[in-house]
């Protein structure tokens, strides 16, 4: 047997996906989508076309988990406490929805989370960009969402984590656990490279829904 000696890696994993995502993490916070509809200017219709495609992401990230729960390093992350499928369900009824509606991004989003559930390493940089931004800027979102639209709960289910009651201190116990998985840095970096991609997934969605923007303006 030989004794491969892993030279340390110089910053943990949850550093190296935060720091090294941050430029990713900039542009999608700056998508005109994003801008337009914290601003208060997206009809109900156009919010139900964008819950209708994070529904069919989720439902791939939902059905991976499923399939990985066993899986040594994707199960150190994968938790029902997460899950976002009926929240979003229980939006879209509200908003009037589901939508039926042709979204090349967003089937270019799914077929990536299908790849990855394939390794638990690429799945678990699907899983941390939506759902630790979920429980991060994800709060702020729901906030501003639920003043523009003065909501009272309903709605803005997706934002909330009934199983989640403080973000912070899960947040940083999810850390621990990204930082305690077993991967070598050369994976770390296969990690972070597709957090990469998964950013660029969400950027091009909401590429995607600007497009359309000047059919929902309210
Ligand atoms: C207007 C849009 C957005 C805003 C205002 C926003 C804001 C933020 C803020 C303030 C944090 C840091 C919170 C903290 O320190 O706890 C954060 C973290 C994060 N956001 Fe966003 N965000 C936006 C969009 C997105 C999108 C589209 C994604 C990916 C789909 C995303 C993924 C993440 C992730 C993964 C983190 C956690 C970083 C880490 O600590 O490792 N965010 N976001």
């Amino acid at each position: 047997m030989t004794i491969t000696q892993e030279s340390p890696s110089a910053v943990s994993l949850s550093t190296l996906l935060r720091e090294g995502s941050t430029s990713e993490h900039r542009d999608a916070e700056g998508s005109s989508f994003m801008t337009e509809l914290l601003a208060g200017q997206v009809s109900a219709e156009g919010y139900a076309v964008y819950l209708s495609c994070l529904r069919r992401v989720y439902a791939a990230l939902e059905g991976a988990a499923a399939t990985l729960a066993a899986d040594p390093i994707a199960s150190a992350v994968i938790d029902p406490s997460l899950e976002r499928l009926a929240s979003i369900d229980a939006d879209l009824a509200f908003w009037g929805g589901p939508v039926e509606h042709a979204s090349p991004a967003t089937d270019a989003y799914v077929s990536r989370v299908q790849q990855a559930a394939g390794e638990g390493a690429l799945f678990v940089a699907h899983h941390y960009t939506r759902y630790l931004g979920d429980l991060s800027g994800g709060q702020a979102i729901g906030r501003l969402l639920a003043r523009q639209f003065e909501l009272d709960g309903a709605g803005v289910e997706f934002y909330a984590f009934p199983a989640i009651p403080k973000p912070k201190p899960y947040k940083d116990a999810y850390r621990e656990r990204l930082d305690a998985l077993p991967l070598d840095p050369s994976q770390q970096e296969r990690v972070l490279a597709e957090v990469k991609t998964v950013f660029g997934l969400n950027g091009a969605l909401f590429a995607e829904l600007t497009q359309q923007l000047p059919a929902w303006r309210r």
